[in-house]
């Protein structure tokens, strides 16, 4: 029998800027196929510096301008999150790096993945970080999660 839901976590460092814009995107486009009952958004970083916090201003506002609410309040992954999410996306190979040294027994390698993977119309291995960047990198960031999130969207309804 199919699986009746499916959950992904997006992944980056400060869990201000990349994740939570997916985690905004993702939801905007759920919402749209009427599957908010059936997925599952989280987002995390692999470092706690921001943890509490609500998305950079320049991602929120970027993302407003898209029509994408970003809304989550950064926290940090832990090894729980590796048993909880079907899927576990990292923005860079960085963060993939990271996560899976959480996955100490390896149990979790094949969910764990680059972003860029679900991406079908941008020739990219990584979501380059915009923290040090201009308006242009966040603008950058947004064509990515709005490609990406489509091709994960495909693919939990393909499951
Ligand atoms: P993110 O971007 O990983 O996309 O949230 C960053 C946010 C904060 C920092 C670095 C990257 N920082 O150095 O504080």
């Amino acid at each position: 029998m199919a699986k009746n839901t499916f959950s992904v976590l997006f992944v980056c460092l400060g869990n201000i800027c990349r994740s939570p814009a997916a985690d905004g995107v993702m939801r905007t486009l759920v919402a749209e196929a009427g599957w908010s009952k059936r997925i599952e958004i989280d987002s995390a970083g692999t470092a706690g510096w921001h943890s509490g916090k609500l998305p950079d201003p320049r991602m929120r506002a970027a993302g407003k301008q898209r029509g994408h609410t970003l809304d989550h309040c950064a926290r940090q992954i832990c090894a729980d999150d590796l048993e909880r999410f079907d899927l576990i996306l990292a923005m860079d190979r960085e963060n993939l790096r990271d996560i899976e040294a959480l996955d100490r027994q390896r149990q979790h390698r094949s969910k764990i993945r680059l972003f860029c993977d679900f991406c079908t119309e941008h020739a990219m291995y990584e979501v380059p970080d915009p923290y040090y960047g201009g308006p242009e990198d966040f603008e950058k960031v947004l064509d990515l999660m709005e490609d990406g999130c489509a091709g994960i969207l495909r693919h939990a309804q393909s499951l």
